[in-house]
């Protein structure tokens, strides 16, 4: 019997995706269940964007240059020269969502077995795209109760090895919601200056702040023109996930000339999504102001009624649409499964992710889950009603 390999075996699965088989369980039985797990926004996508496909006049759909298609680069830049992100059109690579601009940043900046220290805790995929690039993540903990907050500059200085080639973060932060200041965007940017690392941000939540706070891109800072680069996606700014457009940009040409070869090697984006993409760019202000104040308004909902539940801890996400929330269970995956085996109330649960695979640090995170409000308010009412139900039934 043929064996497979042991990089497949060390593979991570989703914490997101991984109840899915208790979910079809649930469903069978005829429960309704909130998905509070998944990052897919129940908003719509932009008709600007779903009209540019539907009224196409292309005759051979071919693939495009494997950078991406000129006039949407072109288009992307402008869009980052709004935002105050001095990016061209040749420092962007479009990629197959950010998915794969993270492993095409990955690969061109990191050999086998080196480093990259990463805030925890992360996007829990940050894990499968290391382990599929034989590179260690070296976590440095935030914690609940400094609300995710940057460690200090010690923290991360402890952890620099000669096999460190990066720090990658997430801002605004899924699954914490936290948001980088300015000044913590400037200290990271000496620490990798100091100590000559890229900066990898992943801003694909750029646009979801809350409370009027702007968001500070690592390509603001000049400085980092030749450290850092920008993972970003159209998956949640136009609730467009299931086009599968992202891209990578650094000013760092020889960082992007690499890329550019893993990119050749998968020959190109897909060519509609480009085409539904670039037309969203022309999305106006209002449906951004219209989705961010829906948002503000589930994640206020949200966290006073999470907060309302006795021994339940909260983090006060200032942006994306996540929170972490720390439950009085010993085992939040076995909590999670349990909401969805064997608990319901009226026929309806909840299904929420474990939070210990957002974590790399064994045994932390074990009493936590991440909910994601993409679900409108009187539906995130109830699912937080369900939760405060089911703990009080479950013994742990
Ligand atoms: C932080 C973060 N980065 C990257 C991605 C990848 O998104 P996509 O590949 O859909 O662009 C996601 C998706 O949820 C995410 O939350």
């Amino acid at each position: 019997m043929p064996s497979v390999s042991t990089k497949g075996k060390n593979m991570p699965e989703s914490p997101i995706r991984k109840l899915v088989p208790f979910a079809e369980k649930a469903y069978k039985a005829n429960k309704t269940v909130y998905h509070l797990n998944i990052g897919q926004p129940d908003i719509k996508s932009p008709e600007i964007a779903m009209k540019a496909v539907s009224e196409h006049n292309l005759e051979v759909l071919a693939y495009t240059r494997s950078e991406g298609s000129e006039e949407y680069r072109k288009k992307i830049s402008a869009y980052y020269h709004r935002n105050n992100i001095p990016a061209e059109a040749n420092d962007i690579i479009v990629t197959t969502g950010g998915s794969e601009a993270l492993l095409f940043a990955m690969g061109s900046i990191a050999d086998v077995g080196d480093e990259i220290i990463i805030p925890e805790p992360f996007y829990a995929n940050y894990n499968g795209f290391a382990t599929a690039s034989g590179i260690s993540i070296v976590p440095v903990i935030s914690k609940i109760e400094d609300n995710f907050a940057l460690p200090p500059i010690s923290e991360f200085e402890k952890l620099i090895t000669p096999k460190t080639k990066a720090i990658l973060i997430c801002n605004p932060g899924n699954p914490t919601g936290y948001l980088y200041s300015k000044e913590e965007i400037q200290t990271l940017a000496e620490i990798v200056k100091k100590h000559d690392l890229f900066l990898v941000a992943d801003e694909v939540y750029r646009e979801f702040t809350y409370d009027g706070s702007k968001h500070y891109s690592i390509l603001e800072e000049e400085s980092l023109a030749q450290h850092g680069i920008i993972i970003d996606s159209v998956s949640k700014r136009y609730s467009m996930c299931g086009a599968r457009i992202g891209c990578m940009v650094s000013r760092n040409k020889e960082v992007i000339a690499t890329a550019l070869k893993f990119a050749q090697a998968r020959l190109s984006p897909p060519t509609f999504a480009q085409i539904a993409s670039e037309a969203a760019l022309e999305t106006p202000q209002s449906y951004f102001d219209d989705v961010i104040t829906e948002y503000q308004d589930r994640r206020n909902t949200l966290v006073k009624a999470l907060k309302a539940i006795p021994g339940v801890t909260v983090g006060e996400p200032k942006g994306a649409f996540y929170c972490i929330v720390q439950l009085p269970v010993k085992n939040s995956d076995a909590f999670a499964q349990w909401l969805l085996e064997e608990f319901d109330d009226n026929g309806e649960t909840i299904m929420v992710a474990p939070a210990a695979g957002f974590y790399s640090t064994q045994g932390v995170g074990l009493n936590q889950v991440r909910i994601a409000y993409v679900l409108n308010k009187e539906s995130l009412i109830r699912a937080v009603e369900i939760l405060k139900i089911a703990l009080e039934k479950y013994k742990d």
